[in-house]
């Protein structure tokens, strides 16, 4: 497919077939994930491919539990607003596949000649390992679009993020960043809806 075609094609898939992902797919996905720029070329990724029934449904149960327990407040929807959320967090459990993807947090080179702590050094450049992971899960997801499937970027499951990383055995210096669920689409995805390119760009000239 052309890129300009993938790029408008991709939209969240969040029902899938049941029909199981080829691993050499799931393994082609990964390696065109893994070409995104990082910083300093660090690549702070490693990638959980996780296609056992049984796990997907302990993981989103924890999910479902983590978010009803959490404490509403006086809002007349909030009842309805934890099950909606809920919805967007654990649809993975039906998903042929899920990449979790783990981060090992970077060590800017300033760090070493500079007084100024890692926490300071990485905020002040707005989480440059985080910005590097944002990078990747986009080609995860076009890649997916590319290989003639659907998949859906999640990062409200980590509203469990302590509970999963202790099921999935994550260590440190690994921790979770996100979640992506990829299978063959049950519908054609929605158009998507965007904002006006000229509300966008701002031109200094
Ligand atoms: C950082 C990030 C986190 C997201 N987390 C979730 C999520 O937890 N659950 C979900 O269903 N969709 C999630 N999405 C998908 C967005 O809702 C979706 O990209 C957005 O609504 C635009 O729709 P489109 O992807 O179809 O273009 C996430 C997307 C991003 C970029």
């Amino acid at each position: 497919m052309e890129f300009r075609e993938v790029v408008e094609k991709r939209s969240s898939v969040r029902s899938f077939r049941d029909e199981s992902v080829p691993p050499d797919h799931l393994r082609e996905m990964i390696r065109i994930a893994a070409m995104a720029p990082s910083v300093n070329n660090f690549q702070p990724w490693k990638f959980m491919v996780i296609t056992s029934r049984d796990l997907l449904s302990k993981m989103a149960n924890i999910v479902s539990e983590k978010i009803q327990s959490l404490p509403t407040n006086e809002s007349l929807a909030a009842e309805n607003i934890k099950s909606q959320v809920e919805f967007f967090a654990t649809f993975f459990r039906d998903a042929p596949a899920l990449i979790v993807l783990l981060m090992e947090e970077y060590e800017s080179v300033l760090e070493k000649g500079v007084r100024m702590t890692h926490e300071e050094i990485n905020k002040e450049r707005n989480f440059p390992d985080l910005q590097s992971a944002g990078a990747c899960i986009e080609n995860l997801l076009l890649a997916a679009v590319d290989m003639g499937y659907g998949a859906c970027w999640l990062s409200a499951p980590l509203m469990a993020a302590n509970e999963l990383a202790q099921l999935l055995e994550v260590e440190k210096p690994y921790r979770i960043i996100a979640f992506t669920a990829v299978g063959k689409p049950a519908h054609n995805p929605l158009p998507k809806s965007r904002k006006e390119l000229d509300e966008l760009i701002i031109w200094k000239e």
